[in-house]
């Protein structure tokens, strides 16, 4: 099935919905890291420079109702800055004031919309609330790469009460990108997994030992794998309910000649929080959390890597949050990014965050913008987003 590309549609005096992903992190009310809006920029301006009046709208956060500290204000605040021109902050993303903020705006500018998810029918893809959401706009655009594994009103639902519907191009080098991840590969093909649980990884888990060479497994969904081998992880994390499903993983592995790599040291502490308890072990003993991948696990991922000519990351291979147990990822994360005959693909949310800000963090082929939508689309999952946009 095929969309229409944005850059073949007449948009001059035309409203454009814009569907962007701004859910971006906060610290005290400022925006932390302003990547995803960042990501979207090229779309907005060529919809500007086209003579289009750009109704931006997104959600932030996961209100139940109305709140003032999720609101998109310095969202709005940080477009005016990058566009260099006024971006209003609509009242809501409804209603007959915002309709007639949105009627008044003249060709090439542009009104962001408040939070979707201050209304509960955006995440019910409430059909009354997508019809309201479409009104007085001719045209809708899908910039949302993050949130197209949500089947909601803004990204699912308004698209039949629009006359016309493309991607934005944020969404459509995020999906070239993991298109061109995941048909015909170059080999060895290597995927490196980490994150808290096994449970949220089992569908990618069963899509990727069919596809993969290598995987390398870290984070504390390691230890769930290390005691279906009867290994002792201590007072480790540990999903009691996953350890059959993860033996079951490791010998579909094996019957496909997929290698597994999982941790053969580990830095431990007496708890997360203690990181002056920190030291590296090959075994953990009673009372121990491991925390990290040791130095030994570091070497041997890193062999792998350096062997690979395709790599894939989803999920942190430590507590990257705490500096002595975020080595792991990081010397794994400055290796694959020295590799300029790998391409690389890393998954956003906490993987992309767990690698940013070093020198060596734009050297990745492609750093996704979408943490769960990256998720479900190597799982081969459908995303709803992205179906409602094709004709
Ligand atoms: C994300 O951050 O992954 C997207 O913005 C979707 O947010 P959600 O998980 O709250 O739906």
């Amino acid at each position: 099935m095929a969309m229409i590309p944005l850059n073949s549609l007449v948009l001059s005096g035309k409203r454009v919905l814009v569907r962007c992903d701004f859910n971006v992190p906060l610290k005290s009310g400022a925006i932390a890291d302003p990547a995803r809006i960042d990501a979207s920029m090229d779309t907005i301006r060529y919809i500007l420079g086209q003579g289009g009046c750009a109704v931006l709208c997104s959600h932030l956060g996961r209100p139940k109702e109305r709140s003032p500290e999720l609101s998109l204000r310095p969202v709005a605040q940080y477009l005016s800055t990058m566009l260099g021109l006024k971006v209003a902050l609509a009242p809501d993303c409804v209603g007959e004031v915002t309709l007639a903020k949105i009627e008044s705006l003249a060709p090439g500018e542009a009104l962001l919309l408040e939070n979707l998810r201050f209304h509960p029918e955006e995440e019910k893809n409430d059909a009354d609330f997508a019809h309201e959401l479409a009104r007085g706009k001719q045209v809708y655009v899908n910039d949302a790469f993050g949130t197209a594994h949500r089947a909601h009103a803004s990204t699912v639902g308004v698209v039949r009460f629009v006359a016309q519907r493309a991607p934005g191009f944020l969404m459509m080098r995020e999906l070239e990108a993991l298109r061109s991840f995941t048909q015909n590969p170059s080999r060895p093909y290597v995927a490196i997994l980490g994150g808290a649980k096994v449970s949220d990884k089992i569908a990618l888990l069963k899509n990727l030992v069919t596809k993969v060479d290598t995987l390398l497994i870290g984070g504390a969904m390691a230890y769930t794998f290390l005691r279906a081998q009867g290994k002792p992880v201590g007072n480790s994390r540990v999903e009691e309910d996953k350890i059959a499903v993860a033996g079951e993983l490791l010998a579909e592995a094996a019957r496909r000649s997929v290698t597994v790599a999982l941790p053969i040291d580990h830095v431990v502490a007496n708890s997360p929080d203690d990181e002056a308890s920190a030291r590296v072990v090959d075994e953990i003993a009673d009372g121990l959390m491991g925390l990290d991948i040791g130095p030994r696990t570091v070497a041997a991922f890193i062999a792998a890597v350096s062997e690979s000519r395709t790599a894939i990351w989803n999920g942190p291979l430590g507590y990257f949050e705490r500096p002595a147990f975020s080595q792991g990822t990081l010397k794994v994360g400055e290796a694959l990014a020295g590799r300029s005959e790998t391409r690389s693909l890393i998954g956003g949310g906490d993987t992309a965050a767990a690698l940013s800000g070093k020198p060596w963090s734009h050297n990745f082929t492609h750093v996704s913008t979408g943490g769960g939508a990256t998720l479900e689309y190597l799982e081969g999952r459908e995303l709803p987003g992205v179906k409602a946009l094709e004709v």
